[in-house]
């Protein structure tokens, strides 16, 4: 019997034209370009298939033409699409899936907002994902804007997956964005993305633009952390992981990692933990990639002698799986 790759789909929901009128990169072509200019191309055998989709016909016209610039290996594929996002994903989602294998794992990258002279104009339910993991782009401050106008309640009960974005009404400014930002990230939550983190682009002073990530996959969650700590920032806008309302926790090239340090003492006190405990909070409770935990975190708390390991060791201030450890006074 032969054997196929297994397959991995990358989705672009709302995938616009592919190059905006400056020149620049759209998502689709930047989400092809990861793939085709990545170091270690040549070793990946998955086949790789890319679903773009597009509302416009002309937007998707000229996407089109953009991809078929780009030479590509035999293991990548492209689909445009032109269609609603609501009408068409569920069905071509079911036809990729490989006969007799497990759930093809799927990336959604979704970004309804701008672009559009009706931006607000989303319809059908929108939190579905049929288990893949998505990337959510949520200009959260263009949405507030949005709440008091009549004719918005379908596009926005669509959006958040529920009417209590209502209760945003009575709020002003920040508090408001807080409000729903919270409310898109628990109705996410719900959706079935067991795992969701929000990362939060300052544009300058402004605020309330953000990505919201969600997974059912730790290993997912590890990567998308890992890769957001590494985006380098563009000149003027500056990137934190903002899941938690209110505690912006900046990506910086020098990893301040005392929240990371106060957040493991505020959960284990004095009782002793298992370092794959202290991984598995990093990872799931805090803004932090496990990466920051071993050397950044707990070898100088154990210098300082803020931290003993219970469990012997070769060497000091190292964590091999297994150890046990437990803060002191
Ligand atoms: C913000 S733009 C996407 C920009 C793109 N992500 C980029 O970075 O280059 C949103 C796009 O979604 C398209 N669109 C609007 N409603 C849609 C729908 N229901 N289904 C699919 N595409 C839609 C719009 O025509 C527009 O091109």
């Amino acid at each position: 019997m032969t054997r196929t790759n297994p397959r991995v789909v990358v989705v672009d929901a709302f995938a616009g034209p592919g190059r905006y009128l400056g020149g620049e990169d759209g998502s689709p072509l930047i989400l092809l370009k990861a793939f085709l200019e990545h170091a270690s191309r040549e070793r990946m055998r998955a086949e790789v298939v890319y679903v773009f989709i597009e509302e416009r016909q002309d937007r998707a016209d000229y996407l089109s033409a953009e991809v078929a610039k780009l030479a590509r290996p035999a293991n990548v594929t492209v689909q445009i699409h032109r269609g609603k996002y609501q009408e068409l994903f569920g069905p071509i989602l079911s036809r990729l899936q490989q006969p007799g294998r497990r759930p093809v794992p799927t990336l959604a990258f979704v970004d309804p907002f701008g672009y559009s002279d009706a931006p607000m104009d989303l319809t059908g339910q929108f939190l579905q994902f049929h288990h893949c993991e998505v990337l959510i782009y949520m200009p959260l401050t263009a949405v507030a804007q949005h709440l008091s106008r009549a004719g918005q309640e379908v596009a926005l009960n669509s959006l958040f997956g529920t009417d209590r974005w209502t209760e945003a009404i009575a709020l002003r400014g920040n508090e408001r964005l807080m409000f729903l930002h919270d409310l898109f990230r628990d109705q996410l939550r719900a959706s079935g993305s067991t795992y969701v983190r929000s990362f939060e682009i300052r544009y300058g002073g402004a605020n309330g633009y953000h990505l919201f990530f969600g997974t059912r996959n730790l290993l997912g969650l590890e990567r998308m952390k890992e890769a957001m700590w590494k985006v380098d920032a563009l000149t003027g806008q500056r990137y934190g992981d903002s899941t938690e309302s209110g505690q912006l926790v900046l990506f910086q090239v020098e990893v301040d990692t005392a929240p990371l340090l106060a957040a493991l003492k505020a959960q284990f006190g004095r009782t002793e933990f298992s370092i794959e405990e202290a991984e598995r909070h990093t990872l799931i409770e805090t803004a932090y990639a496990v990466s920051h935990l071993r050397r950044r975190t707990l070898a100088p708390a154990e210098r300082r002698g803020e931290l003993e390991a219970t469990t012997r060791r070769q060497s000091a201030c190292t964590y091999p799986d297994g150890t046990r450890l437990r803060f002191g006074s």
